[in-house]
């Protein structure tokens, strides 16, 4: 959803023969990581199924859906297409959880347009909406996907959205087995069907259908997926009233054994740890007062947000989703009673899970899209949400916009290479155009990625360039303060400037510094701070004894003030003295501090 511009014209320069071969140079560490990626894959649907469990305990939700048709939608289409013959034509397998991963026989035994029960809050009920809302294009990529599901998703766009909302709904199908699966649905008002003439990926099959779309906001579905009664409207008001948003709806869920639909609580929003999967995290009671106050502002918590997904076992059990081997702790009455904000105000994330958003389509280009070198599925939430962040947009979750979505036990597709190294390929990728010196708390915590190749970033560096976006520093410290950062310290860093570093530029005592293309290898680019010093080994950046004003390089001396400086944000401020370093000469010099100059900006 965020806006990216960025025109690719190459494709994967890495081809996956070469990361295979890598691997095989390495096959027992590859082969415990693919194990300990597909664990993770295993989490993220976990921890949907937790959310799904936090609601069901303290909200009275009905139990089971209503399964009859809706009285009458404009999305039916039994006059004109015949459902049940497209649904009977698909592909079969005798266990029915094999081909999709849920309940296939169950899916096709419930009519495309079912009611679902309204799972949102009574005061959205009373929210109203601005007439003149944006159209938008509706984008669903699908590989393989089965038609009940499929069928279903599209029926649900026609049926729960205002007619004059809906430009088109555009299927990219990601070079399925069988063409029909989507051939067939040309039928159905506003669908158009791309289909890919060989496998892409969720990424690029996604900037196929946003290239084709001619509505001004994209809506980005999963093919498995059911709308819910105005699910569309919040989410076009947040975008027409600001263009930088990226606003994703509450995403129920759909269960995968029965299909019941079930609503999920919005006290969730997207996070991770330093493996960088995505997960679930329980707002705080300090945020949710403070939404109180000012339903925009960026929150910061006193602690984390413990515990996160707690849940109660028996629960669990009688979802019979996961095998899992953990005991789950519910969350404290305490945390749970602690629901007292409007729970109609959007909540501000850090991380989007990835499926389900909308975004202004201009924007969406602008912002360059997605990263069309990443392969398959996986991280691309990781990097759109850091784009969007860091490039001066917003990601929001609409709590009065709901979607269920099939949760899935294993991600069925087939991954070429084996689906841990994509996703380690994919990750690195957003790792190392984004994360600065901090994709080293990635590496540590996942040392097994560093050798899946990542291919060619040099794009989207000069992307990240172009849009002048903030470092990762920023994004940490203003929309994820909550994750916990452990010391980089140690050992020896860079000290960035966009793609430069301080640079000893080769002299020695007396001579200057200045800033040269960030070369990852340590030498005249490596730094610590050190007690208020800028230490280069026994080196360290002072000021200039002769003009008071340069910085040069002169022997440590924690006692000289004169080398002493503070780190203001991005700043780093000499401790003496109201100024600043700054680059824009040959020379690092001392200026007025000024927070918004460039020059000045430096990340660790
Ligand atoms: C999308 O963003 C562009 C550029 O900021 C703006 O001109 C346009 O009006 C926006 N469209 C909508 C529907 O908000
Ligand atoms: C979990 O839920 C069950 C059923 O609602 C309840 O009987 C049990 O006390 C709960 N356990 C905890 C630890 O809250």
């Amino acid at each position: 959803m965020g806006p990216l511009a960025f025109v690719f014209t190459t494709f994967i320069n890495c081809p996956f023969s070469l990361v295979v071969i890598i691997l095989d140079n390495h096959e027992i560490q590859s082969s415990i990581h693919r194990a300990k990626v597909a664990l993770q894959y295993h989490l993220i649907e976990e921890n949907i199924a937790l959310r799904l469990i936090k609601q069901h305990a303290d909200v009275e939700e009905p139990e089971s859906s209503p399964t009859s048709p809706e009285e009458y939608g404009i999305g039916s289409t039994g006059k004109y297409f015949d459902e049940v013959g497209y649904v009977a034509g698909g592909s079969k397998d005798i266990d029915p959880y094999v081909r999709n991963r849920f309940n296939q026989a169950a899916s096709d035994s419930l009519p495309s347009n079912r009611a679902v029960p309204d799972t949102r809050t009574a005061m959205c009920r009373l929210k109203k909406y601005d007439e003149d809302l944006p159209q938008t294009s509706v984008i669903i990529t699908f590989h393989n996907e089965a038609r009940s599901t499929l069928l279903r998703t599209i029926v649900s766009v026609l049926n729960r959205s205002p007619e004059n909302l809906i430009k088109e709904i555009i299927l990219v199908d990601d070079f399925s087995d069988n063409p029909e699966d989507g051939a067939a649905l040309r039928a159905i008002r506003k669908v158009q069907v791309i289909r890919n003439s060989k496998r892409e990926g969720l990424m690029r099959s996604r900037v196929r259908g946003a290239d084709a779309a001619t509505a001004p906001v994209l809506t980005f579905l999963d093919s498995h997926v059911e709308c819910n009664v105005l699910w569309l409207e919040p989410l076009l008001q947040r975008i027409k009233e600001d263009p930088t948003r990226v606003v994703c709806p509450v995403i129920d869920v759909i269960s995968m054994d029965t299909f019941q639909y079930i609503g999920a609580s919005a006290d969730l929003r997207g996070g991770f740890d330093w493996n960088l999967v995505f997960k679930w995290v329980y707002l705080t009671h300090a945020e949710r007062s403070a939404r109180l106050s000012d339903p925009t502002q960026v929150i910061r918590t006193p602690m984390i947000a413990g515990g996160l997904f707690s849940m109660n076992r028996t629960y669990f059990n009688k979802l019979g989703k996961y095998d899992m081997k953990m005991d789950w702790v519910y969350l404290t009455h305490a945390e749970r009673s602690a629901r007292l904000s409007d729970p109609t105000q959007v909540i501000r994330t850090p991380m989007i899970a990835g499926g389900l958003f909308s975004m202004n389509r201009t924007y969406f280009n602008k912002l360059g899209k997605y990263d069309m070198k990443m392969d398959v599925w996986g991280g691309e939430n990781l990097e759109i949400s850091f784009r969007v962040w860091q490039c001066g947009g917003s990601l929001e979750i609409v709590p009065c916009s709901r979607v269920g979505h099939v949760f899935r036990k294993r991600h069925p597709y087939t991954f070429p290479g084996g689906s841990g190294a994509v996703f380690a390929r994919n990750t690195r990728r957003a790792a190392e155009v984004w994360m600065d010196d901090y994709k080293e708390l990635y590496y540590r915590s996942q040392p097994l990625a560093k050798q899946v190749e990542y291919g060619d970033i040099s794009e989207r560096v000069a992307i990240r360039e172009k849009l002048h976006c903030k470092p990762f520093r920023w994004y940490l410290e203003h929309v994820y303060p909550e994750l916990q950062v452990p010391s980089l310290g140690g050992g020896s860093y860079a000290i960035r400037q966009g793609s430069k570093c301080l640079d000893t530029m080769g002299h020695l005592v007396d001579g200057t510094v200045g800033m040269y293309p960030c070369h990852n290898t340590g030498g005249n680019q490596e730094w610590r701070f050190d007690n208020g010093l800028i230490r280069h080994h026994s080196l360290c950046v002072s000021l200039s004894p002769d003009d008071r004003v340069t910085a040069v390089l002169v022997a440590c001396d924690s006692l000289d003030e004169a080398q002493l400086w503070k780190r203001r944000g991005l700043l780093i401020r000499h401790a003496k003295l109201d100024a600043c370093l700054d680059t824009d000469r040959p020379a690092l010099y001392l200026e007025r501090c000024d927070s918004e100059k460039l020059s000045q900006q430096f990340t660790f």
